[in-house]
């Protein structure tokens, strides 16, 4: 079966990359993009893309390839349902806010949402395809809302999780490690790998049963985020015995079983997916009773949080035990460079500590804006909107962040902050000038020659 119509429900940081890429890669195939929020998809339509919602290097190049060819970003949700062969849902999966698994569990409203309008919507038959991150065992779910509500039409069910990093989004796309598709029916999967083998090698393109799919997902996000509290964990060893945490991990990734990357300590991991994911996983091993199983995966997370907590609270105690009413610079707002999204960054939590001690806070960041930033803050619920605008500053212009402050924390690895002229900014820091580098961004030596006191994580 030769897939015509695509429409994919969810304009996000994944339906919107992914499926522009799709786009590019098979012109013949007419490729819609749906959500309910009219902001995001006008955004999507913008002449100007340099007004893209999602930001990510290269995105821009191939939305203007592909758009308005046979790309199309639309609000009409209904209609790309009715016309579409395969749909894929990509809405987001939050943690769950409220009642059973509150704080773990995935939160599947938005996709029963979806699935219930397909049933209602479709006319003829359709392969739905799981483009979000879901539970072991949701297609079941899925396929019992489409098949009890439907107008009699079939419905296969695929798993075609995405495996694209924000800030590489466009590469990974273009050049995946692998494309996994999981399902039941032959004929279903072969039309999908058929979308995917327009540029991707056949070789790369796995194909496994519907669970393999669903949990596979979820154990990569796992043992990536493991790596980066393993390699984090031992960064606290290091600052107490002498050694340097970037020696031990190259020591150690020069053993091909372990293997070089995302071995970089940091500050604690951020986004929007590695902690839900991992939250999602532990509630699952504890629904089946498997104790050992869920407590191993959370201590990934505990780790994480001590990472962070760590990092603020080695600030206060630096700053000689107090920072209320001292001045912070934070470099750098987003989860991780070259890209605008903030979800879970560690920067939020670092300054909420900082703000809880009554510090100013004061942030510039490349690609985040102002509004975002205190909306992070307000959303955690720790103090009145006001308070947060009273002690946090945003500003455009790095050098006016760092005029005047007590200590500079770097919370984001952009690469602009290497080349800021480090010995202008300790002229106008107070003294003694700290920097706190969460990213083991800039060269401790050059730092030092400059008279900071420079404290790096793992070091
Ligand atoms: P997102 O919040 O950026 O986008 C989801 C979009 O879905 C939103 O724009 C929302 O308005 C829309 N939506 C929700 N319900 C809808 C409905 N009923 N009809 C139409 N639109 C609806 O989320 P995201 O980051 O793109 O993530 C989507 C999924 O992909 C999640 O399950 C996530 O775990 C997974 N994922 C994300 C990444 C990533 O890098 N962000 C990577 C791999 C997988
Ligand atoms: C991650 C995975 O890498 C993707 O494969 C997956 O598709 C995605 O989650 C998802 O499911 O959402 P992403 O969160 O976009 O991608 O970015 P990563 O590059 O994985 O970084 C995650 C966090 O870990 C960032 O805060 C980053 O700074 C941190 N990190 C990463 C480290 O602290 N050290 C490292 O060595 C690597």
């Amino acid at each position: 079966m030769q897939i015509k119509k695509i429409t994919c429900i969810g304009a996000g940081y994944v339906g919107g990359p992914t499926m522009s890429v799709i786009a590019q890669k098979n012109p013949n195939v007419q490729v819609t993009v749906v959500d309910l929020n009219e902001a995001r998809i006008a955004a999507w339509n913008d002449a100007d893309l340099s007004k893209l919602p999602v930001y990510e290097p290269g995105l821009d190049g191939v939305v203007g390839e592909a758009r308005g060819r046979n790309l199309f970003f639309s609000t009409d949700v209904d209609k790309a349902i009715h016309e579409a062969d395969m749909i894929f849902i990509s809405v987001n999966t939050p943690t769950k806010t409220y009642g059973k698994g509150k704080g773990q569990a995935a939160d599947l409203k938005f996709i029963e949402l979806c699935a219930r309008q397909i049933a209602a919507v479709a006319k003829s038959d359709k392969i739905v395809v799981e483009k979000s991150t879901l539970p072991v065992r949701t297609a079941e779910a899925l396929k019992s809302i489409l098949d009890n509500t439907g107008n009699g039409v079939n419905f296969h069910i695929l798993s075609n999780p995405e495996f694209l990093a924000e800030g590489t989004a466009v590469t990974d796309l273009h050049n995946p490690d692998r494309v996994l598709i999981g399902g039941e029916d032959a004929d279903a999967i072969e039309a999908l790998v058929q979308v995917y083998e327009a540029w991707v090698p056949r070789d790369r393109i796995l194909t496994t049963n519907l669970w393999s799919s669903e949990l596979s997902k979820l154990v990569a996000n796992a043992f990536l985020a493991q790596r980066v509290s393993s390699i984090n964990s031992i960064s606290e060893l290091c600052e107490v015995t002498g050694a340097n945490v970037d020696e031990v991990s190259r020591a150690i990734g020069y053993d091909s079983r372990i293997g070089a990357k995302f071995l970089k300590a940091s500050v604690g991991f951020g986004g929007s997916c590695f902690q839900k994911d991992i939250l999602n996983l532990v509630y699952i091993a504890r629904s089946y009773n498997l104790k050992a199983v869920a407590d191993y995966w959370e201590q990934v997370i505990i780790l994480n949080d001590h990472q962070k907590v760590r990092f603020a609270e080695n600030i206060i105690k630096t700053l000689y035990n107090t920072v209320n009413g001292k001045n912070i610079a934070f470099l750098g707002w987003a989860f991780k460079k070259d890209t605008n999204d903030t979800r879970e960054s560690a920067a939020i939590y670092v300054a909420d500590h900082l703000l809880d001690e009554e510090a100013n806070v004061i942030v510039y960041d490349p690609k985040v804006p102002a509004e975002q930033i205190y909306r992070d803050l307000d959303y955690l619920g720790t103090r009145s909107p006001e308070e947060n605008r009273r002690l946090v500053k945003v500003v455009n212009d790095p050098y006016e962040a760092l005029a005047g402050v007590h200590a500079v924390a770097i919370l984001t690895e952009w690469e602009e902050f290497k080349s800021y002229d480090w010995e202008k900014i300790k002229e106008t820091m107070k003294k003694p000038s700290f920097v706190f580098d969460g990213r083991k961004l800039l060269n401790r030596s050059k730092i030092e020659g400059l008279g900071y006191v420079y404290y790096a994580i793992g070091e």
